[in-house]
């Protein structure tokens, strides 16, 4: 005899289960009445809780991780860096301890040029050729000149001057031409 023919064979007795091959949705993880169950819905909320404080957590590690800007003019206006014996001629440039300046003291006599790169506002390094930036690569030649971006201009050079005690003082808030030199007797 074709199916076709084939009486329907009715409900199935309770408890019994046929060959249909689709899940049951009360057995799903739904309720009879159409709300969630209560332990999907906790799992859901915790995955929800966990996925933002990840991103969060990552989120956090990108900005703890990005370049430091250095601040000009700092804390003081004025500096003193001590007596001109402490920096003897040299090529190297000193670094003025806990400042973002480099001293330069060469034949010609001292300068003082900001260590802040112009780019971002990272400080710089010294390296044989003048600076280098260490965090998107500018390079600066030993008057400050950029010779690689991306910074666009040169570090600054500061006036200086002596006090009357026979101190060293840089003015960080006055800028001079690159070149110019100061010779303190
Ligand atoms: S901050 Fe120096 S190259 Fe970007």
């Amino acid at each position: 005899m074709s199916e076709k023919g084939k009486p329907h064979p009715g409900p199935l007795p309770q408890g019994e289960k046929g060959d249909c091959p689709h899940p049951d949705p009360v057995s799903q993880g739904e309720k009879g009445d159409g709300s969630a169950d209560p332990s999907r819905r906790d799992f859901l909320a915790r995955a929800a809780g966990w996925t933002a404080a990840g991103t969060l957590a990552f989120a956090a590690v990108g900005v703890a991780r990005m370049p430091k800007p250095g601040v000009l003019p700092g804390k003081s206006a004025e500096l003193k860096v001590g007596p001109p014996g402490n920096f003897p001629v040299s090529a190297d440039p000193v670094r003025v301890a806990g400042r973002n300046l480099f001293i330069l003291h060469g034949a010609e006599g001292f300068c003082a040029i900001s260590a802040i790169c112009t780019h971002l506002g990272c400080i710089v390094a010294p390296t044989p050729q003048g600076f280098a930036c260490p965090c998107h690569g500018s390079l600066f030649a030993a008057d400050g000149k950029v010779t690689r971006g991306p910074a666009g201009s040169p570090l600054a050079w500061f006036e200086m001057s002596r006090a009357p005690d026979g101190t060293l003082v840089i003015h960080t808030n006055r800028t001079v031409p690159a070149g110019t030199r100061y010779q303190f007797a």
